[in-house]
C-alpha cells in the first residue's frame, strides 16, 4: 500500500486524546477574493495551556506563507517552521498575537475543501466547506473541534464580480473599496471551533423572509441561490420556518443570530453543511419544484433543510470534543430530523424508510470489512467516518435512550444537555451523564452500544403453557465478531412488544397494559407473562425499538395475522418482509410455497380492501431490496438474487392478478395534478407499484400505460416511475422517452442527474455497455460529485446484477475511475468506493475478479482517503 502523502498516515487514536496545548480566543481573518488567488490575513489572540509545554503548533495545508508575524515582529526564516502541514512557531506565549498571510488556489481547488469555486470561471460563486479539516486549506489554525474563537471576518472583491459577500455571524457593516472593490463584514458572538466557519462570494439571488422566535428575537432568513434557480427555493423557505417552529417547541430551542443564511451549490462532497448561521446545501436537498423535483426529493429537503438546522444547537452551540465524539452531534441531530420528518409527516413510513435505509446502508458496513463502532477507536481518515454507521445507527442509539425515559423524561435529559455544555466541546459521556442524571438513572450501560460494532441477533422464542396460562418468552443475543473485535459483550436491548389472541387482538398484559418494554441486559433471559388465555403471536421489536437483527421462528400464519392485524404501523410491514423473506427463501432453495402463499394471498387480501393507506400498501406490497437480500447469504451470486427477486413480485402480481392490478392503475391515475398533500403523494406511490407489478404480467399493456403516463405527467414524480418502467424493461417506447425527457430537462442539472441514474439502474448485463455510452456523454464530468453518484454510484450501489458482473468488468470500470476520481476529489473517490463492500461474501468467480480489481488499485499512488478504505477492504 502506498499513500500519497509524505508522511505515512499513522492513526489517530480517541485513547490519545489530550486537551490543546494552545487556545485561540479570537481570530480575525480578512479576505481578497479572487477566482484564481485569494489571500487570507488573520490575526490569532492565543492563550496557553499553563499545564504543557509544547511550542505552537498550527494545522497548514497547502498554504502559500506570505508574511508572518508575532506581538507585532515580523519573523524570519529560523524564527518559524512550515513543513508537512504543520507551522511551528517559536517565542509564543500567553496572550500572543501571530498574524499570517497566506495565498490559495480557489479555481485549483478540486478537492472542494477548503475555500473553491463552484460552476464556471466567468459565472460561479467562491464558497468554502470545512468540515472536518479544511479550515487548514485556508489559514493556519489548530484545527479541532475543541478550539473554540470569536470569529471577525471581513470580505474584500470586486463588485461586479462578486456582488454577494456572506459569511457566518452578525452582519457588521459593510462599503466600497477604490477600483471597483467592496467589502462587507461579519462578527459571529457565539465562539465556534473551524470547522463551523464559512464565506461565500458571488452573483447569487436571494429569497427572503422575516422570522420572530419565540424568545422574541427577530430573525432574517435568506436563502441564496444562482439566478436561474432562485425560483426553486419558497418549498426549502417553508420548510425552515416549519423546522424553526418545530425545535422551538419539540426542545425549547430557538435561533440566536439577527439573520439566518441558506446557500444552494451544485458542486458539494455531501448533502449539506450546517456552518454557524450560514448553511451550505448541495442544490439537490434544496431546490425543489414540481416540474423536476420528485415526492421523495421534497421529503428529503424538509429532513436536510431540518437536519442542518437542528444542528445549531445539536453541534453547534454544543459542539464535539474530538472527531471520535462524531455521532454525538450527527447520531443526535439524525434523531431529532426523524422526530421532525415524523411530524410533518406519516410517523410510520418515516420509520418505515429509516428502518429500510438502515437495513441497506448500515447493516453491510457493520457486517463486512468497514465495520466500526458509532465511536471508532482510530481513524487514519476521518472524512471516511461519515458513515451510516455514525449517522444512522448513532440515530438508533439515541433512540433508545429517549425510548428508555418517555417523552418528558428525555426532555429533562436535553435541557440539562444543551444548557450545560453550551459553549463547550463536549463528550457522549458528557451526553449521557446529562440525560442520566435529569431522570436519576444510570444510563452508563448504553454506552457499550458506542464502542461495539456489529449488529446484535436477538432471538426469540415463545412457550405457551395452557394450563398455567403462562406465556414465557426466551430472549438470547449475540453479536458476530468484527475486525479488531473478536469477542462482544452483550448490550442492553429495549424489547417493545404486544401479545396478539387468534382473532386478531392484543392481549392485556401485566398491568392491563397493551405494550410494554423488556430490557435484555445479558446474553439470554425470560420474560413470563401471566393470565394470558391463548398461545399468543407475539409482536415483538415494535417500532424497531433496537438496532438488531430479530430471528424469530413464526408460522407463516402468525405473520400474516400481524400483518393484517397489529397496531403498529412499522410492524405490519415488518412482517411482510418477514413473510417476503421466507418466501424467498422458499423460491431459492426450492423448499416448498407456504410462506409464499401466505404472503401473496395476505397482501392479495389487503390489496383488495379499500382501507389501507395507499403509501403504506405500497410498501407492505414492496419485498426486501435486492442488498437486503444479499445480506443473508453466503457466496452471493447478484444475477441470481435479481431473477429470483423477480419471480417474488411476479407470483405476488400473479396472486393479485393482473384485470385487477390494471383497473387499480386507472383508477389512481384518473387523479391527476401536481398537488404535494399526503394522500396526492400516497397515489404517486402506490401507482408506481402497481405498474411495476402489472410490468411482471403483463409487460406491452404496462408499457403502453408507463408511455402514457410519461407524456401527461404533472409531477417528476409520475414522469420518472414511468421512465424507469420503460428503461428497466428496454421497452420498444424507452428510447423515444428518454430523448424527451433530455431535451425537455436539458439546462437542469438536478433533473439531468436522474436521467443519469435511471439508466445506471439498467438490470443484468446490459448495464455496464450503457453506462461506457454514459461516461461519453458530454455532459458527464467526474468533476461533479452529484453526476458521478448518479452514474457510478448508482451503477456500483444501486444496481447489484449490472455492477456484479461474472466477468469482472464492472469492477474494473469502478476501478479504473476511482484512480482518476481520487486525483480529482479524493473524499467523494473514498465514498464511492466503499461500493465494493461485501465483496469477500460473493461467489468465488465474482469474488476472485473483484478481490483482483480492489488489490490492482491498492498498488497505485492513492489519498490518505482512498487508501484507507481500500486497504481495510482487503484486510482479514
Ligand atoms: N456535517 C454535515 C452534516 O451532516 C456533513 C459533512 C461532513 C459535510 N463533512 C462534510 C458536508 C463535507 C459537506 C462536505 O450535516
Ligand atoms: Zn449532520
Amino acid at each position: 500500500m502506498t499513500a500519497r502523502d509524505d508522511q505515512t498516515p499513522s492513526p489517530i487514536r480517541l485513547a490519545d486524546y489530550r486537551p490543546p496545548a494552545w487556545r485561540v480566543e479570537r481570530i480575525e481573518l480578512e479576505f481578497e477574493l479572487g477566482i484564481d488567488s485569494a489571500e487570507v490575513r488573520s490575526r490569532l489572540q492565543l492563550a496557553r495551556d499553563p499545564q504543557q509545554q509544547a511550542p505552537l503548533r498550527l494545522d497548514g495545508e497547502g498554504l502559500e506563507l506570505l508574511f508572518i508575524a508575532l506581538d507585532g515582529r515580523t519573523l524570519h526564516e529560523g524564527d518559524y517552521r512550515y513543513r508537512g502541514n504543520t507551522l511551528e512557531v517559536d517565542g509564543a506565549r500567553d496572550g500572543s498575537v501571530l498574524e499570517t498571510r497566506v495565498r490559495v488556489q480557489p479555481a485549483a481547488n478540486t478537492a472542494l475543501e477548503g475555500l473553491y469555486l463552484s460552476g464556471s470561471r466567468d459565472r460561479g460563486f467562491l464558497l468554502t466547506q470545512c468540515e472536518a479539516e479544511g479550515f487548514r486549506h485556508i489559514t493556519f489554525f489548530p484545527d479541532r473541534p475543541d478550539v473554540l474563537a470569536r470569529y471577525t471576518v471581513t470580505l474584500c472583491a470586486d463588485r461586479e464580480r462578486f456582488p454577494v459577500l456572506l459569511a457566518g455571524g452578525n452582519p457588521d457593516g459593510a462599503g466600497e473599496l477604490p477600483g471597483g472593490r467592496h467589502w462587507a463584514r461579519f462578527v459571529d458572538p457565539y465562539p465556534k471551533p473551524c470547522y463551523l466557519f464559512a464565506l461565500v462570494a458571488g452573483r447569487l439571488q436571494k429569497l427572503e423572509r422575516d422570522y420572530r422566535t419565540a424568545d422574541g428575537r427577530d430573525v432574517r432568513l435568506v436563502i441564496w441561490a444562482e439566478p436561474d434557480v432562485i425560483d426553486c427555493c419558497g418549498y426549502a423557505m417553508d420548510a425552515l420556518e416549519r423546522a424553526m417552529r418545530w425545535d422551538e417547541r419539540a426542545y425549547g430551542r430557538n435561533f440566536d443570530l439577527s439573520v439566518f443564511h441558506v446557500v444552494a451549490t451544485h458542486d458539494f462532497n455531501m448533502g449539506a453543511m450546517e456552518n454557524k448561521g450560514l448553511n451550505i446545501f448541495n442544490a439537490k436537498y434544496l431546490l425543489a419544484d414540481p416540474d423536476t423535483t420528485t415526492d421523495d426529493e421534497y421529503r428529503a429537503v424538509e429532513a436536510v433543510i431540518g437536519h442542518e438546522y437542528f444542528h445549531n444547537w445539536s453541534g453547534n452551540r454544543v459542539t464535539c470534543r474530538d472527531w471520535f465524539q462524531l455521532s454525538l452531534k450527527e447520531g443526535l441531530t439524525v434523531f431529532r430530523e426523524q422526530q421532525f420528518s415524523a411530524d410533518m409527516n406519516s410517523a410510520p413510513l418515516k420509520r418505515i424508510d429509516d428502518v429500510a435505509l438502515l437495513r441497506r446502508a448500515q447493516f453491510p458496513e457493520d457486517a463486512g470489512p468497514l465495520a466500526h463502532p458509532v465511536r471508532p477507536a482510530h481513524y487514519s481518515e476521518i472524512n471516511n467516518f461519515y458513515t451510516a454507521t455514525v449517522y444512522e445507527k448513532g440515530s438508533e442509539l439515541v433512540r433508545m435512550l429517549a425510548g428508555r425515559l418517555g417523552p418528558e423524561g428525555f426532555r429533562r435529559g436535553m435541557d440539562l444537555y444543551f444548557g450545560r455544555n453550551d459553549g463547550r466541546a463536549a463528550t457522549l459521556e458528557d451526553f449521557l451523564a446529562a440525560l442520566g442524571q435529569a431522570n436519576g438513572i444510570d444510563l452508563a450501560p448504553y454506552l457499550a452500544w458506542y464502542g461495539q460494532a456489529g449488529t446484535p441477533r436477538l432471538v426469540a422464542e415463545g412457550r405457551y403453557d395452557a394450563q398455567r396460562r403462562e406465556y414465557a418468552l426466551i430472549l438470547r443475543q449475540h453479536t458476530p465478531p468484527t475486525p479488531g473485535q473478536p469477542d462482544k459483550r452483550p448490550l442492553p436491548i429495549p424489547v417493545k412488544l404486544a401479545l396478539f389472541g387468534p382473532d386478531g387482538r392484543m392481549l392485556p398484559l401485566h398491568d392491563g397494559a397493551a405494550e410494554q418494554v423488556v430490557v435484555l441486559d445479558a446474553a439470554e433471559q425470560t420474560f413470563v407473562f401471566t393470565g394470558i388465555e391463548h398461545a399468543p403471536v407475539p409482536s415483538l421489536l415494535r417500532g424497531f425499538s433496537a438496532p438488531v437483527i430479530l430471528e424469530c421462528a413464526y408460522a407463516p400464519a402468525g405473520l400474516a395475522l400481524l400483518l393484517t392485524h397489529d397496531t403498529d404501523g412499522f410492524n405490519r410491514w415488518e412482517a411482510a418482509q418477514q413473510l417476503a423473506w421466507r418466501a424467498y427463501a422458499e423460491l431459492r432453495d426450492g423448499s416448498g410455497h407456504e410462506a409464499l402463499t401466505v404472503w401473496g394471498d395476505t397482501l392479495a387480501g389487503l390489496f383488495g380492501q379499500g382501507a389501507l393507506d395507499h403509501a403504506l400498501l405500497a410498501d407492505l406490497l414492496t419485498p426486501p431490496g435486492e442488498v437486503e437480500l444479499a445480506e443473508r447469504e453466503t457466496d452471493v451470486d447478484p444475477s441470481r438474487i435479481h431473477a429470483l427477486r423477480q419471480t417474488l413480485q411476479r407470483e405476488l402480481a400473479a396472486r393479485i392478478g393482473a384485470a385487477v392490478l390494471a383497473e387499480r392503475y386507472r383508477e389512481l391515475a384518473a387523479h391527476a395534478g401536481d398537488a404535494l398533500d399526503a394522500p396526492s403523494q400516497a397515489r404517486r406511490r402506490l401507482k408506481r407499484r402497481v405498474l411495476e407489478l402489472l410490468a411482471l404480467l403483463d409487460a406491452p399493456t404496462a408499457q403502453a400505460l408507463a408511455a402514457t403516463q410519461f407524456d401527461r405527467a404533472a409531477t417528476m414524480t409520475d414522469r420518472l416511475a414511468a421512465l424507469a418502467v420503460l428503461v428497466r424493461d428496454e421497452a420498444p417506447q424507452a428510447a423515444g422517452a428518454l430523448a424527451r425527457y433530455r431535451e425537455r430537462h436539458a439546462g437542469n442539472a438536478l433533473a439531468l442527474d436522474k436521467w443519469f441514474a435511471v439508466q445506471a439502474q439498467l438490470p443484468g448485463e446490459a448495464a455496464l455497455a450503457r453506462v461506457r455510452a454514459l461516461e461519453a456523454d458530454p455532459k458527464f464530468t467526474l468533476k461533479n460529485p452529484n453526476r458521478v453518484q448518479a452514474l457510478l454510484g448508482t451503477f456500483a450501489r444501486g444496481n447489484p446484477s449490472g455492477f456484479h458482473r461474472a466477468d469482472g468488468e464492472g469492477y474494473r470500470l469502478l476501478a479504473a475511475r476511482l484512480a482518476e476520481l481520487d486525483a480529482l476529489n479524493p473524499q467523494v473517490a473514498a465514498r464511492l468506493a466503499t461500493a465494493f463492500n461485501g465483496w469477500q461474501r460473493l461467489e468465488p468467480v465474482r469474488r476472485e475478479q473483484a478481490r483482483a480489481a480492489v488489490a490492482e488499485l491498492a498498488e497505485k499512488d492513492l489519498s490518505r482517503n482512498l487508501a484507507e478504505i481500500v486497504g481495510n477492504m482487503l484486510k482479514g
